[in-house]
């Protein structure tokens, strides 16, 4: 092996061990993601005071121009990570969209555009098969709702690492595409996304893979802090007052949260109390029902929506996400599936960006609040966009418009040109009446 190939470690990384959520029984940084003493899930934690003598404003903003610009937050101890570009997504001022909700300060954070597969998967799956590779894992795989397929696809086909991905069959045609074209083995499964993680659990006690939502899990998921650094950073290194994000298992939400702590824990940012909402579509909400219901635990429901990548009705960090929603004082709302189209169609003709049904869902809750009083005109809102509409366009199929077909001539585009604006002052009269 070469100089370097070889993973190069000159400081001492600050993670420290795997810590149970619920008893707080420590264990080595291996593969391995519940607690055997009492089957909690398993953290990462960090030294700290490590981290504010180490890391500055300065020093990040001298690292690369992406997610491993954080490195020290991150549970890996290379140098040389996974680096395929993934993070640093625009924030955008979202005016046009703001004003017609009726607030003043909204911002979104664009993952529809993260590289290199279009949704905030990159980053979790960046970290978790950068941590596979320092484990010795050749082989990796997950179960996925679609977008953590195609990045565990895309990322360890860069990675040269062998790939068997698990989906359930039913998935949107650009989703399977979006994998099966980085040539991993597929396995679409006759059942839901709970059904097919039921499998994957066996699958990686029997085959000693790399499950990046599995064993790997308290790795993987602290790749969704950076979604939280990023914000601090592009706000000019300051918190938001609001955020609003989707749910599936809720790990995302709660990792945003771990990320804005652990700025404000090491000086990076001012102390600051950030309200959490979350985002669900009826059709799997398990944890807007508990949220609604005053409940600290999450009944599992049987998926029916089109937001395919946020159904998973037994969410693993379901409890973790309502105390945050809870302690924060914010909100768990969940939308109708025509609220999720319509909530697509908004951001899509205010703000020019595309999403995917998990961003329809988050618009549509992020309205919906807004409408019931519970954001604040004047809060700095920050709306998260995870995923990308051209991966999910069987969704909104039959409620946008067709193009105008015409003749090579210009009476022909005259005239259709006419008939558009006709039918624009018709559709303007159906408003008003
Ligand atoms: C586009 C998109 N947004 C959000 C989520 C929710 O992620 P989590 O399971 O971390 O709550 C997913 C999960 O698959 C997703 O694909
Ligand atoms: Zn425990």
């Amino acid at each position: 092996m070469t100089q370097a190939t070889q993973p190069q470690t000159s400081q001492t990384a600050a993670t420290k061990a795997l810590k149970c959520k619920e008893c707080g029984t420590e264990y080595e940084l291996q593969a391995m993601h519940v607690c055997e003493l009492c089957f909690g899930p398993l953290e990462v934690s960090y030294d700290y005071d490590l981290l504010r003598r180490r890391v500055t404003r300065e020093s990040i903003q001298a690292g690369p121009n992406s997610i491993w610009r954080y490195r020290d937050f991150l549970p890996v101890s290379t140098q040389t990570p996974i680096d395929v570009g993934t993070g640093m997504t625009p924030l955008v001022k979202a005016n046009r969209l703001a004003r017609r909700l009726g607030i003043k300060n909204l911002y979104i954070k664009n993952d529809a555009v993260n590289m290199p597969t279009l949704s905030f998967k990159d980053r979790v799956v960046s970290v978790a098969l950068t941590r596979a590779q320092e484990l010795g894992f050749s082989t990796v795989s997950c179960a996925s709702t679609g977008n953590l397929a195609n990045s565990t696809a895309a990322i360890a086909a860069h990675a040269g690492l062998d790939c068997c991905v698990f989906i359930p069959s039913d998935l949107e045609s650009g989703k399977v595409l979006g994998t099966l074209i980085y040539n991993p083995t597929v396995m679409a499964v006759e059942g839901n996304y709970d059904q097919v993680n039921r499998l994957c659990c066996e699958v990686a006690n029997t085959h000693g893979w790399g499950f990046v939502n599995i064993n790997l899990r308290p790795y993987y998921s602290e790749g969704s802090k950076t979604l939280g650094f990023e914000v601090a950073e592009q706000l000019g290194w300051q918190l938001p007052d609001h955020i609003v994000a989707p749910l599936a298992s809720g790990s995302l939400f709660t990792k945003i949260y771990k990320g804005f702590q652990e700025f404000i824990k090491v000086g990076l940012v001012e102390d600051k109390a950030v309200r959490f909402s979350g985002a669900q579509a009826d059709g799997c909400s398990p944890i807007a029902q508990a949220f609604r219901e005053g409940r600290d635990f999450v009944n599992p429901v049987k998926p029916n929506t089109i937001a395919k990548s946020i159904a998973i009705g037994n969410p693993a960090d379901g409890i973790y996400a309502l105390e945050v929603a809870r302690k924060t004082n914010g909100n768990i709302e969940s939308v109708s599936d025509a609220e999720v189209i319509q909530g697509i169609k908004l951001l899509a003709e205010t703000e020019g960006i595309f999403t995917e049904t998990a961003g329809g869902t988050t618009v549509a809750v992020l309205q919906k609040l807004v409408e019931a009083g519970k954001i604040d005109p004047d809060e700095t809102t920050v709306v998260y966009i995870t995923g990308n509409g051209l991966k999910t366009q069987e969704a909104v199929q039959g409620y946008i418009g067709e193009p105008l077909t015409i003749e090579p001539k210009l009476d022909s585009f005259e005239r259709a040109l006419e008939r558009s604006r006709t039918l624009e002052r018709l559709d303007w009269q159906q408003v008003l009446v």
